[in-house]
């Protein structure tokens, strides 16, 4: 199937790493235009590297995405480059999870700048964009949990849930514009969280991600690739989607106890 993304201009925030990586190597082997964000400089050349083979293009730019003014200089440095965006994907986040009486208004905010405030700003920084293209495509990366939280799940459940509203509102909003916004929730896919995980535990990512696919009660048995995800968010980018929008799709092996 040809998702003919061929010089479309894609922005990914935090595309340094795990699934945002392997996103911006299968767009830029699609043939888009990638502009990708992250905080580290070496990751994100790193990147650029690998996705340099493709027949598309790639821009890394520092920008932490909890700034306001990095992400607006993000996304001029993308329009300088490229020219018109068609599409952001709001993908930049970590977890935060834990006892909820040990979370304080401080692990709450920083989830909510991180999460949710960054791809609020980010989607407004570039809805002109993509009213002007005539349509474009919002993809938000969220978590199983915003549909089906789970005990110590918060903030990040809550932050989630709040980004799977986000994603409807809008689709509501500027649906009559010809943008597409869509969500997908992740469940475990291997990513570099986990290899830092399994470095801060002294094991084995291969062991870590063994033993996720089996104590989590993961239906197809394995924690998911990050190869999956992009191809799934490279469709969801395309016009091969042109009739979703509003919907938010769950990538987890069948994980999430809810459809
Ligand atoms: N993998 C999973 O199992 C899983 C499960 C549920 C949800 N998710 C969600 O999927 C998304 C991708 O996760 P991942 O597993 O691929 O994580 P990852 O391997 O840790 O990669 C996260 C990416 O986000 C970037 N990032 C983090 N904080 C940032 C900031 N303040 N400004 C700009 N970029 C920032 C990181 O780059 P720098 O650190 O260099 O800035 C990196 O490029 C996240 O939103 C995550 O919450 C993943």
């Amino acid at each position: 199937m040809d998702l003919q993304l061929t010089g479309r201009v894609v922005l990914v925030t935090g595309g340094s790493d795990g699934l945002g990586a392997a996103l911006v190597r299968t767009l830029a082997a699609e043939g888009a235009r990638v502009a990708f964000c992250g905080r580290d400089e070496a990751r994100l050349h790193a990147v650029a590297t690998q996705a340099g083979d493709g027949p598309g293009e790639v821009l890394p730019q520092v920008a932490d995405v909890r700034d306001p003014a990095a992400l607006a200089r993000f996304v001029d440095a993308a329009t300088d480059r490229f020219g018109t965006i068609h599409a952001l994907v709001n993908n930049a986040g970590a977890s935060s999870t834990g006892p909820f009486e040990e979370h304080t208004d401080e692990v709450w905010q920083a989830d909510l700048d991180l999460k949710l405030y960054a791809a609020v700003r980010a989607s407004r920084l570039v809805l002109p964009q993509l009213r002007r293209a005539g349509g474009g495509v919002i993809v938000n990366s969220l978590a199983i949990g915003a549909r089906a939280p789970g005990a110590g799940s918060t903030p990040t459940s809550v932050t989630r849930a709040a980004g799977l509203a986000l994603t409807k509102a809008l689709s509501k909003e500027f649906g009559p514009d010809g943008v597409r916004v869509n969500a997908v929730l992740v469940g475990l896919v291997r990513s570099g969280q986990w290899e830092r995980a399994a470095a801060r535990e002294k094991i084995g990512v291969e062991e870590l991600y063994e033993r996720m696919g089996q104590s989590s009660g993961i239906p197809l048995g394995r924690v998911g690739r990050a190869e999956e995800f992009a191809d799934l968010v490279a469709f969801l980018l395309s016009d091969r989607a042109a009739y979703l929008t509003g919907t938010a799709i769950n990538f987890d092996g069948g994980l999430s106890p809810v459809a």
